[in-house]
């Protein structure tokens, strides 16, 4: 199965839990990205704690659907301490679709929810998650089985490609 061609967002979660060591494969995937100079800006905050993602889905007025989700990944980045910090959102937009990408090829789903680079809602998700200053909190991906399933759209537009011979 060919993941891109497969995954779809998935805001429905069966009520079980993902087993800890797909976390950490789908977080293996989301390190395994290329980033601008190598610099890897990212760490992840793993939420299981009912309080806390109840809150994390009240951050954006788009992130609702995560309040059921029997995890929520967190991928956060560095803002000091690396060497392209204009390139940290970018890096982070790759290792987040890798996390996607492998979640399905797991049999798991989830859904980005864009939190960056909008300055109230990265502040409201790094008090709930008590991050200090020179991290900021990149997007939110609630994450579990799929109650929910969905063929993939076909995006394929010829139109939009342009040979320059
Ligand atoms: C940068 C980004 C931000 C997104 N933010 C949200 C969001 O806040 N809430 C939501 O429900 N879906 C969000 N999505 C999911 C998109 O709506 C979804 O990917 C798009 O409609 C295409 O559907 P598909 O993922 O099923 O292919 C976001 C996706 C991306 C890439």
């Amino acid at each position: 199965m060919n993941s891109i061609f497969h995954r779809v967002s998935i805001r429905k979660y069966k009520v079980r839990p993902v087993e800890r060591e797909k976390i950490m494969q789908v977080l293996k995937a989301g390190m395994q990205a290329p980033s601008a100079g190598n610099q890897q800006p990212w760490e992840f905050y793993v939420v299981t704690d009912r309080d806390k993602i109840r809150e994390l889905s009240k951050t954006s007025p788009y992130a609702g659907c995560a309040e059921l989700a029997p995890v929520v990944i967190v991928p956060v980045y560095r803002k000091e301490g690396i060497i392209f910090p204009i390139y940290a959102q970018i890096d982070m937009a790759i290792a987040q679709e890798n996390i996607w990408l492998e979640a399905d090829a797991l049999g798991l789903g989830g859904v980005w929810l864009g939190i960056a680079p909008l300055n109230e809602r990265m502040d409201a998700v790094g008090k709930i998650l008590d991050l200090p200053t020179d991290k900021a909190a990149y997007s939110l991906f609630p994450m579990g089985y799929p109650a929910e399933s969905r063929i993939q759209q076909d995006r394929f537009d010829e139109s939009r490609i342009h040979f320059c011979n």
